[in-house]
Order: structure tokens, then sequence, then C-alpha cells
């Protein structure tokens, strides 16, 4: 059945898997294991474009990885960097906008756009992208719609022809088989990846992911300091601890790392409605496996009761 997509043909990558853009805070460790595993790796434009240079500079030349532009925060030089050296170069957040896909594609990656809506999708092709990313409302982090996967990827494959790759609540083998089935060329993955053994997410955090089920995560605005009217999926739990901290509570945007210090339990812990699929912290490359193994198995059942 389809490991073998648009989308692998388009990256060379063994599986239709992509590691999600997961904000500033990463290291390449992750990205680079993705890639090694047979995904697609990705690494952040947002962290500036000399931090982003040295991370370009330890993914070896022949792997697959690609650079996340949150265009709110959008770096010019990173993005001039990113094209250059790297085969994909994606975007989120905001209306598509030619003029920076046109600088992606100038210096040879393929670009793309993370989409909310059918209308979202059409102005990224119209706007030049080799292929874009529908997400729908399940997903961790921030949320740019108001439809549901399934629902989403039916409207935007009646109105664009580009490789769609799937977003939000995508965390086991027979999730990532049923968005395959449902025409996408690949799952783009977030909360799953927050807890590999290679994310710098804080481990209290990946234990709270671990903890939790898709009924714990909500969609809100809380932690809107900085980036205001952006909705977001996040561990209600979060919210709460927040409220109960009062005036000392900071409602930034960012994640806990490692490095992070506080009460890390009112930080963004965010979290897709896959959050369910997060059973241990184990190395990316099982995740990747498990996820094309449990979707092959998947197809091969469903084939059999046919
Ligand atoms: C911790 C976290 C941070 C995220 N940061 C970004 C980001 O910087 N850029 C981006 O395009 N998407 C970001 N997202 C959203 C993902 O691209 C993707 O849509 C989402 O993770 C898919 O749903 P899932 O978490 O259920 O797998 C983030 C998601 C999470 C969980």
């Amino acid at each position: 059945m389809p490991m073998t997509t648009r989308f692998t043909h388009m990256f060379g990558c063994r599986y239709p898997i992509q590691q999600a853009g997961i904000g500033g805070m990463t290291s390449p460790d992750l990205a680079i294991a993705v890639s090694q595993a047979g995904g697609l790796g990705m690494l952040t434009g947002t962290i500036g474009s000399q931090a982003l240079s040295d991370q370009l500079d330890v993914v070896p030349d022949d792997l697959p990885v690609g650079v996340n532009f949150l265009v709110p925060f959008l770096d010019r030089l990173a993005l001039d960097d990113a094209s250059r050296r790297s085969p994909h170069v994606e975007f989120f957040w905001g209306d598509p906008d030619q003029a920076l896909i046109e600088i992606a594609r100038g210096s040879g990656a393929r670009a793309s756009w993370q989409v909310g809506s059918a209308d979202e999708a059409r102005a990224a092709q119209d706007a030049g992208c080799d292929l874009l990313i529908a997400q729908g409302i399940e997903a961790g982090g921030h949320v740019r719609g108001t439809t549901g996967l399934l629902p989403l990827l039916d409207e935007v494959r009646a109105v664009v022809d580009l490789p769609i790759v799937a977003a939000g609540g995508i965390g086991t083998g027979r999730a990532m088989a049923a968005a395959l089935t449902a025409g996408a060329a690949a799952v783009r993955v977030g909360t799953r990846f927050m807890a590999a053994a290679e994310s710098v997410a804080h481990p209290q955090y990946v234990n709270a992911l671990i903890g939790a089920s898709a009924g714990d995560t909500v969609l809100t605005t809380a932690f809107g300091e900085g980036w205001p009217d952006a909705p977001h999926r996040v561990l209600k739990s979060a919210i709460s601890a927040g409220e109960a901290l009062g005036a000392q509570q900071s409602w930034r945007p960012d994640w806990p790392t490692s490095a992070s210090v506080g009460p890390l339990e009112a930080r963004a812990l965010y979290a897709g409605q896959s959050v369910g699929a997060v059973r241990l912290r184990q190395p990316a490359a099982e995740i990747v496996t498990e996820l094309a193994d449990e979707a092959e198995r998947a197809f091969s059942e469903h084939e059999g009761a046919s």
C-alpha cells in the first residue's frame, strides 16, 4: 500500500512521515534521527540565522532535513540560508505569501505552507507551493483552522492537486493508514516526537504527555503573550496550574525544555489529540518504524478483510 508517495519521491525518504516543526527550542538531534530513520526531520528557522546555520552544519550532506518558519517571527537571513541548504522550506501562520515562496524555491528548496482551510490551501497553491500541509483542529501547538482533519483533507483535495501532508491527531500507525487512505501523501507528527529521546522537552512535560489522553487537551488562546489571537492546543492542566499561580504566571508561548526552571506544570504544554499514543520516552527511530510498521499492518489487515 501507499508507503511510496509523491512525498517520499520528492524528498527521497523511505516513509511518508514528517516530523512537525516544533518551535524554536529544538536541537538538531531530533530532526537528524527522524531523517536517518526514513522520515523527514525538521529544524526551525525561528532560532535566528546564526543558530540555524550552526544546526544545518551538523546535518549530514546527503540527509534530507527541512526547515520550518513561523511567519510572525520570520528571520530573513535564516530563510535565505535554509532555502540554499535544505530541500524543504515550509511556513506556518499568516496568508500564503508568494514572495516568501519564491525566495525558497528560487534557491532550490521545495516550499510548503501549513494551512487550516480550503481557502488557504488554494492560496498556497496560487502562491507557488510545491506541496502543502493540511492541519486539522486535533493538532497540538498552534492551530490555524476550525475543521477536523478528515473533512479538511476532503475539502483541500477538492481544490488543489499538490501533494498534501496530513497533520493533527496522528500518533499511531492506524491513524497514519487512515490519513494516507484519505488521500494524504504523508503524515505530519508533532506531539509524539515531543516524547522522543532526542527531543529537548523537559522530562516533566514528557511525563505529562505520557499520562494524558485526547480529552485532557483543549484549544485555547491562554498562552498568548507575544503571540495573541493565535489558538493553540495544550494540556488543560497547564491552564489550571497557571490560573492557580495568579500574578506569578507567565503566559508566554514557549514550551519547557530540559533547561527550563520554575513551575513547569504551568508552561505551555502543547499536546495534540494524538497524545494518548505517547506511552513512553523512546528513540525517534523507534517511533518512525512503529508508525510505519503499524500502518503497513493496518493496510494488509484491511485488504485481508475486504
Ligand atoms: C510542541 C509543539 C510545537 C509546535 N510548533 C510548531 C511550529 O513552530 N511550527 C509549525 O509549523 N507547527 C508547529 N506545531 C504544530 C505542528 O506543525 C503540527 O500541526 C501538529 O503537531 C500536528 O498534530 P499532533 O501534535 O497531534 O501530531 C507545533 C506542535 C507542537 C505539539
